[in-house]
């Protein structure tokens, strides 16, 4: 992979912050943008604006092929049996919401368990909080190993026939533990359980099939991906569509309406109300073929370095404990740390002095941090313009910001 080279179709990393050149490894909280993406989407509102299914003039058919174009590109990248298992939506956190009330709310009762990690994103709890106050079902999480790490045995002891959903995150946001899926799934699937995979994090630096992985839902962002904000997916294995009630009603979801009631079309357009964002999956699609000419298993190759050097370095630093599996295999992009004496936003912001970006808090992991007992983490993650300079000038800062803090 040609890092300097990749840089170059990314017009915002020429920024300067003060002095400094911009060093982005805040990837996890949203990734930047190719050029090809910001053409793809200005491309569109150029010479193709229109609403999509609706009209038969040209500019309607144009766009509404375009719209079906990127969900069969979409399916393709992640190993789909068929485009209509393909939802747009707004994001990770509205597909994750759809899973829960379009499947949870029809699907779950009194007795039933929804299965959970300690370490899920408020996305992937907070829904099935919400749906297990409105059907009577019971949460229950798995506990991770010291180092983030799930154990299948301890999995296992928690999977009964009362589990009827699994709701795992591919990747942790804060660990960067990456979970073997396809073996959860499997386990799920024998007691008869669904599972509702959240690949936020996954999806952008991971090959995914989720043929091979088996899951019944997949969810991700396109911002995370090299694509535009505000579109994301939905995957819901065909099966389990029909028997899902749409959470969001009005034009395009429907096939026949009176006055009194309503009938809704098939999938996907059953979970697809109102005007999509057309552009923005155009956009993601864009973003989904620049990520395929690259390859993922070059992206995630490149990550796994970064990680082994990003660990290696961090470790060096004294006074800075690493959290999650030390394996750089076993992880995600990202490397999330903290100093006992100096808080993780004064690290993070004598980072952004230097120029470099990092996110610091509780990545909207509460449960998490508070059951680690540490108030909040500095994370890194890195994408494919990133490289070990980047790593060094974050290495830099930590000291300098330990130096002057503790
Ligand atoms: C693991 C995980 N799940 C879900 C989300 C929510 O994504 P979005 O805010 O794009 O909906 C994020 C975002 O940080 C995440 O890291």
């Amino acid at each position: 992979m040609n890092v300097k080279e990749i840089k170059k179709d990314f017009p915002i990393l020429k920024k300067k912050i003060g002095a400094n050149d911009l060093v982005y490894l805040d990837n996890a909280a949203t990734s930047q943008k190719p050029v090809q993406v910001i053409e793809a989407i200005k491309d569109f509102y150029e010479n193709h604006n229109a609403n999509v299914h609706r009209g038969i003039h040209t500019l309607s058919e144009e766009a509404s092929d375009m719209y079906e174009d990127a969900r069969a590109v979409v399916a393709a990248f992640l190993g789909a049996a068929h485009p209509e298992e393909i939802v747009f939506t707004r994001g990770a956190t509205e597909s994750l919401n759809m899973a829960a009330f379009s499947w949870g709310n029809k699907n779950l009762k009194k007795g039933d368990k929804i299965l959970l990690t300690v370490f899920e994103h408020h996305s992937n709890l907070v829904p099935w909080q919400i749906v297990a106050k409105n059907t009577g079902a019971e949460l229950m999480y798995i506990k991770t190993g010291a180092q983030g790490e799930i154990d299948m045995a301890e999995y296992e002891k928690n999977l009964s026939p009362e589990v009827k959903i699994v709701c795992i995150a591919h990747a942790s946001n804060v660990f960067g533990t990456v979970l073997d899926i396809k073996e959860m799934t499997r386990k799920a699937h024998a007691v008869g359980a669904v599972v509702c995979v959240d690949g936020a994090q996954s999806a952008p630096h991971i090959p995914v099939n989720v043929q091979s992985l088996g899951c019944d839902f997949y969810a991700f962002s396109a911002h995370k991906m090299l694509g535009p904000m505000g579109v994301g997916v939905l995957y819901t294995k065909k099966n389990l569509m029909e028997n899902m009630i749409p959470c969001q009603f009005g034009g395009g979801m429907i096939s026949e309406v009176s006055h009194k009631s309503a009938e809704w079309a098939s999938p996907p357009e059953k979970f697809e109300a109102g005007t999509p964002d057309v552009a923005g999956a155009i956009g993601l699609s864009a973003a989904v073929k620049y990520l395929e000419k690259i390859g993922m298993e070059e992206v995630r190759k490149h990550e796994v370095e970064l990680n082994k050097y990003t660990i290696e370095k961090l470790q060096s630093v004294e006074g800075i404990k690493i959290i999650g599996p030390k394996d750089p295999v076993k992880r995600t992009g990202l490397v999330s740390f903290y100093s006992e004496k100096v808080h993780a936003h004064d690290i993070a912001s004598v980072l952004n002095s230097s120029g470099v970006a990092v996110r610091s808090g509780h990545h909207c992991a509460m449960p998490l941090h508070t059951e680690l007992g540490i108030a909040a983490t500095v994370r890194a993650s890195y994408y494919i313009y990133n490289d070990h300079s980047d790593i060094d000038k974050l290495v830099e800062g930590v000291k300098k910001a330990l130096k002057m803090l503790s």
